[in-house]
């Protein structure tokens, strides 16, 4: 789906403190433990943490976001999470373009990421990403139904 004529293209700024609420409402839906504002806020005001996030037309409530923690030259994504009603449109494309070029900014060589075996959604993203399977934890997420899933771990080299 292209942004013309369809939504407003969205604009990607940096997040702060005060964006907590918003980034929690996303995060909620698309886990199932969802992090909680104060969670975020705290991320947030971490001198470690770069984070960006998405508003259609640079207004109003967030609609997506990626967030990661640079420890000199390895970085962490901690989360990427798009609003059910934005997905599908390419943002989460954007999100990760932005985001990975401003780790590259601040020094990051590698990139590293856990993400659930079922979740073949953020898998397909990351691997259009460059990001490759490096190893994988067992029963790393519990689930509210059924077994714990399997984490892969994933790597880029930037
Ligand atoms: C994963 C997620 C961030 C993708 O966001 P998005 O904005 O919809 O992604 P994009 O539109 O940029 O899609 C990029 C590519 O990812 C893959 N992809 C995205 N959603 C997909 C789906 N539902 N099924 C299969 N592949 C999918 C596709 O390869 C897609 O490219 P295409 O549309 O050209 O086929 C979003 O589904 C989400 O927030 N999920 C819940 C949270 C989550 O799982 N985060 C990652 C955990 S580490």
């Amino acid at each position: 789906m292209s942004w013309f004529g369809k939504r407003q293209p969205p604009v990607i700024t940096d997040a702060r403190v005060g964006d907590a609420a918003g980034l929690a409402a996303i995060h909620a839906t698309g886990f199932e433990r969802g992090w909680d504002a104060l969670e975020f806020e705290r991320m947030l005001a971490d001198r470690l943490i770069l984070a960006h996030l998405a508003r259609p037309g640079g207004k109003g409530t967030p609609t997506g976001f990626a967030m990661s923690r640079l420890v000199v030259d390895e970085a962490e994504i901690l989360s990427v999470a798009v609003s059910p009603a934005a997905r599908r449109a390419g943002l989460a494309t954007s999100l990760l373009q932005h985001h990975l070029g401003r780790l590259a900014a601040a020094g990051a060589r590698k990139v590293f990421l856990e993400v659930a075996e079922d979740n073949v959604a953020a898998i397909r993203l990351y691997q259009r990403h460059g990001f490759d399977e490096i190893a994988r934890r067992n029963a790393y997420y519990a689930r509210a139904k059924g077994p714990p899933a399997t984490a892969i771990v994933m790597e880029r080299v930037l």
